[in-house]
């Protein structure tokens, strides 16, 4: 017994091979019945005829169920209809789990039913083919920076800092303790840069957000890299060659996930075009007021609708460099050009998708950090440690952010960033 998936079939053509399956869906006539499968892998159709397996295993596939278990054995053939190429000529199967009633069923159901039923959607060709490209980005992203020399430092989940503001923080308790879910592991990632020279995380971080948007999530994953003596240009070189591997990384070797998902293939190779345009916040405010948008002046923070029409004057993800400081957190290093200003970016991706990294250089002068702290009215006591950084050997650094879910959401092609999580967290959701 040869034992595949079905993502295997190439080089099994006309072999016999044993698959471990369920079955999606069926139909049959006379003397031919249909199984569509699916094994993990790869979804297939499976071809059941009575003249090769007899009247009583024919009876049997006839009233197979939806989402049954499975032991299929048979001879893998080329079928050039499906996406997958190729299929397989049942000769025997054996039921491994019943299946009753399975409550999704070929007909439209309502995104409510589905998120209640997350646990079983998970198992559609559709949300198969989001989670491999989640896979493969994740993936490129060892890749990419393990070449680039970066270490992989994991900041804690449970802390005291406050990184992004104190409005949108999960509080719990930490025994006697007041501790937060981490927004953001960056402030200990600037201490391991210190350590290592170039590091990068990759954890979940989670923010109370009251926002019920196509785009926010209140857990969600971020790649956080941080690198010793960068200034912020560098680390926008750093950024769109880190996007752009993505992106060719999912071309490359996503194939049938974005044909699932219908992605146009064109509109992605121009996302591997370097470099990416920038434009100064100052200008994109001009832009903006030139072009009938009227609610925002100089000093406010973008909003969605704001960033969809700057990104939409451009072909490419963006940069939108250099933002107003009072919009942004309070280690951000001024702007020497224009000290109403901090060397910040954010990277807008196309087709309305919005912000995907954000980053900045960092303040390292202890007076200025300490005086921003303070500002900020952050617990000083609680900041310490990270103000140690900026008195035993500082140097200029610069690192970023990049979240999982809307980079997966962006390269998948999808409206809302739920379907890029396989359990996500909502407002108002935390079932299944
Ligand atoms: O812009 P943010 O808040 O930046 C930081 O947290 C920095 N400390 C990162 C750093 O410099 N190391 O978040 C970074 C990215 C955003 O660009 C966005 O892609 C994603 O995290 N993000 C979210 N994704 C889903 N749901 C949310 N609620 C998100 N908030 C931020
Ligand atoms: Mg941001």
């Amino acid at each position: 017994m040869t034992l595949i998936t079905m993502d295997q079939a190439k080089s099994f053509v006309n072999e016999e091979v044993t698959i471990k399956a369920w079955v999606t869906n069926k139909r049959s006539s006379g003397r031919i019945a249909f199984l569509q499968l699916r094994d993990g892998k790869a979804f297939f159709q499976g071809i059941v005829l009575k003249a090769e397996v007899g009247e009583e295993l024919f009876e049997a596939a006839k009233h197979l169920t939806q989402e049954t278990s499975l032991t299929v054995t048979g001879i893998v053939q080329e079928d050039n209809r499906s996406n997958l190429g190729y299929e397989l000529l049942v000769k025997n199967f054996e039921v491994i789990g019943e299946s009753q009633d399975y409550p999704i069923t070929p007909k439209d159901h309502g995104t409510d039913f589905l998120m209640d039923h997350r646990h079983l959607w998970l198992r559609s060709s559709r949300q198969h083919a989001i989670m491999v490209i989640r896979n493969e980005i994740i993936r490129a992203t060892y890749e990419f920076y393990n070449n680039e020399g970066f270490i992989k430092i994991d900041p804690p989940i449970l802390t005291g800092s406050a990184p992004e503001g104190t409005t949108e923080l999960f509080k719990t308790e930490y025994f006697d303790e007041e501790a937060y879910l981490s927004q953001s592991g960056q402030l200990y990632m600037e201490a391991a840069a210190s350590a290592f020279g170039k590091v990068f995380s990759f954890g979940p971080t989670f923010r109370a957000e009251k926002s019920k948007t196509r785009r926010h999530l209140i857990e969600f994953w971020m790649m956080e890299p941080e690198m010793a003596n960068y200034d912020h240009e560098m680390s926008l070189q750093l950024q769109e060659h880190y996007v752009a591997f993505i992106v060719r990384n999912v071309i490359d070797h996503c194939e049938l996930a974005l044909k699932t998902l219908d992605r146009n293939i064109e509109q992605l190779e121009k996302y591997t075009q370097l470099p990416y345009p920038r434009i100064e916040y100052t200008d994109a405010i001009e832009l903006l007021n030139k072009n009938g948008f009227d609610d925002i002046k100089w000093g406010d923070d973008f909003g969605s609708p704001h960033e969809t029409f700057i990104a939409s004057q451009y072909e490419q993800p963006i940069f939108i460099i250099n933002y107003a400081k009072d919009i942004k957190p309070f280690y951000m290093k001024i702007n020497p050009a224009d000290p109403r200003t901090v060397l910040c970016a954010d990277m807008i991706a196309p087709e309305g998708y919005g912000e995907i990294i954000g980053g900045s250089e960092r303040e390292n002068n202890y007076d200025i950090m300490k005086a921003n702290i303070e500002k900020f009215g952050l617990d000083l006591d609680a900041y310490k440690w990270y103000l140690d950084l900026c008195q035993y050997g500082s140097v200029p650094h610069s690192g970023f952010g990049m979240g999982l879910e809307r980079c997966v959401a962006w390269i998948s092609g999808i409206d809302h960033i739920r379907e890029s999580s396989p359990f996500p967290r909502l407002l108002n959701r935390l079932y299944p």
